[in-house]
């Protein structure tokens, strides 16, 4: 196993603002983008976007259905994209999932970006990453978030947000679950526990 390959498993950059630009409708950004953004793996000059389309309801999860998207990343600077650092389009197809998985380099050391993602006129929710320091570079100090298994069908997880709301954490590892491999609603939550608050389904 490589170190991106290894990295790519567990490591995360820091998190997710909702950010929707005026070019798109909250509900159309959150129909296309329903699974998010993502990035990770960061190297000084590289880092890992991730995000999957929704382009129509066919094109659940799995279900290998679903037209071919062209989806344009962004990466900016600053959060309002005054200025785009750098850009490109790539397909999003049923044979991938209609996820969109890339490596955007010629990045700067230690610095961080905000990137996001454009399907016609629908723009994702705005990440925010940052790429390692140089190789040799002084650094003092690295702090990062630690999260661990999180039954995403029996828990409301604000930490989440209070980590994405954080300045001064350089990475976030996810040691844990997310989602369990038991069938829907069935995962045993705790004792008093009333049930799952929400279903795990495909779509
Ligand atoms: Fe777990």
């Amino acid at each position: 196993m490589s170190r991106r390959t290894l990295l790519r498993s567990g490591v995360g950059v820091a998190g997710a603002a909702a950010l929707i630009t005026t070019r798109s409708t909250a509900s159309a950004s959150s129909a296309m983008f329903r699974h998010g953004v993502a990035s990770g793996d960061p190297l000084p000059d590289a880092v890992i976007l991730w995000t999957r389309v929704s382009p129509s309801p066919e094109a659940a999860p799995g279900s290998g259905l679903g037209s071919d998207t062209r989806v344009r990343w962004e990466l900016a600077h600053d959060a309002s994209f005054g200025t785009i650092f750098a850009s490109g389009e790539v397909t999003a197809s049923a044979a991938s999932d209609h996820t969109v998985k890339f490596d955007a380099t010629g990045l700067t050391p230690a610095t961080e970006y905000h990137y996001r993602f454009v399907v016609g006129d629908v723009v994702s929710p705005t990440g925010r990453t940052r790429t390692a320091p140089a190789p040799g570079a002084p650094t003092d100090h690295l702090r990062f978030g630690v999260v661990s298994c999180s039954n995403w069908e029996g828990g409301y997880f604000g930490a989440y947000r209070h980590l994405a709301a954080r300045d001064d954490l350089v990475g976030i590892l996810h040691l844990g679950d997310y989602l369990y491999e038991y069938a829907a609603g069935t995962f045993p939550v705790s004792g008093t526990a009333p049930g799952p608050m929400r279903r795990h389904t495909r779509s």
